[in-house]
């Protein structure tokens, strides 16, 4: 009996815990932005592609008919400077942002901060970070 516990705990360990352990220590590597990315590139085909287009440059199919262009999104990125992470995951999340977003804010679009919470829930923040990792990869000046 006492054996068979042993056996369970060590095989615990190896098939449940160490994979884990192995998982989250990936991905606190650095370089390691790539589920991010992909996961990113999925929400924006689902929820922003509409707007700025499905190449992100911002002739989505709804463009026409907004007041406002929406951006370009490869180009936020300035040559020689770094990618502002900060400024588009306010920009996204719409919830902290001080310079609404009309677009993204108006009765018919709400803020993605929100519809993410709603959606998401706890993986709200996750959603607009994968979405600004996302756009991060996309840059013209990164490349
Ligand atoms: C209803 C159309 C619409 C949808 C859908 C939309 N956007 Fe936008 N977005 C705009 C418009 C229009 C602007 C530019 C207006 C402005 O900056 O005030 C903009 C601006 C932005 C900016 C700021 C760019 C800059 O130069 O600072 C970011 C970042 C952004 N959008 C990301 C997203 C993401 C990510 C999604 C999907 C979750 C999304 N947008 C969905 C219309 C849209």
């Amino acid at each position: 009996m006492k054996i068979r516990k042993t056996m369970l705990a060590a095989f615990t360990f190896c098939a449940v815990l160490a994979p884990l352990y192995l998982l989250s220590g990936a991905s606190i590597q650095a370089g390691s932005d790539k589920p991010y990315v992909e996961k990113g590139h999925k929400l924006f085909k689902q929820y922003c592609a509409s707007c700025h287009g499905l190449d992100a440059k911002g002739g989505g199919a709804v463009a026409a008919s907004l007041k406002a262009t929406p951006a370009d999104l490869t180009m936020i990125q300035k040559k020689g400077e770094k990618f502002p992470i900060n400024q588009v995951l306010v920009a996204i999340d719409g919830e902290k942002t001080a310079r609404a977003i009309e677009a993204h804010g108006d009765s018919q679009m709400p803020v993605w901060g929100t519809v993410f919470r709603r959606t998401g829930g706890l993986q709200k923040d996750n959603y607009v970070y994968a979405l600004a990792k996302y756009i991060e990869s996309i840059q013209a000046a990164g490349k």
